[in-house]
């Protein structure tokens, strides 16, 4: 049965996270979450991807989950987010999704990266304020990922 990709982003590495699972699943399909070109009900596996920030996941994902949270409590359910913030990691991911979908699903942090010169003005202060990030920084999670990838693959 196929697995399903469906990733939300806004500097790239969440969807880096994306590819990577990809490229590990044979038969899986990737798609951006606000492309109309996919339908969940297709899939036997459905893995989602979107960053934090400002102490939420994305709003479109947040959003998704609630919109379409009957039908996808019927799926093999992953997600895979994206932060800096390793300790509110658990409290952001709870708070941006029905309880339902944060108890059944499987899911894990898959690093995070800032390119801090790419960030404006507005986005720097608030990660040096928030994160205490003054460069550029980058968490790796991929022992969790394969952990991740593996428990999609069934093995
Ligand atoms: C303005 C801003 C706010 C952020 N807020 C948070 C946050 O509250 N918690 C967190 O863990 N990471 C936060 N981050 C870090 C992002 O989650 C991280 O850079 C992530 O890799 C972005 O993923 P993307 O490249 O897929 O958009 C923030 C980053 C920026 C630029």
């Amino acid at each position: 049965m196929k697995t399903l990709i469906i990733y939300e982003t806004k500097s790239g590495f969440t969807e880096e996270c994306a590819r990577t699972i990809k490229n590990q699943i044979p038969d899986s399909v990737m798609m951006d979450i606000h492309s109309d070109e996919f339908d969940i009900n297709d899939f036997e596996t459905i893995l989602i991807g979107a960053p934090i920030y400002e102490g939420e996941i994305e709003h479109y994902t947040s959003r998704y989950f609630s919109i379409h949270k009957l039908k996808l409590m019927k799926k093999r359910l992953g997600i895979f987010c994206a932060g800096m913030n390793t300790e509110e990691f658990n409290y952001a991911v709870q708070e941006s999704m029905p309880p339902d979908i944060f108890y059944e699903a499987k899911i894990v942090h898959c690093g995070g990266r800032i390119k801090y010169k790419n960030l404006s003005l507005k986005e720097k202060f608030i990660v040096r304020r928030r994160l205490g990030i003054k460069h550029d920084e980058e968490i790796n999670n991929s022992e969790k990922m394969e952990q991740f990838i593996n428990w999609a693959k069934n093995e």
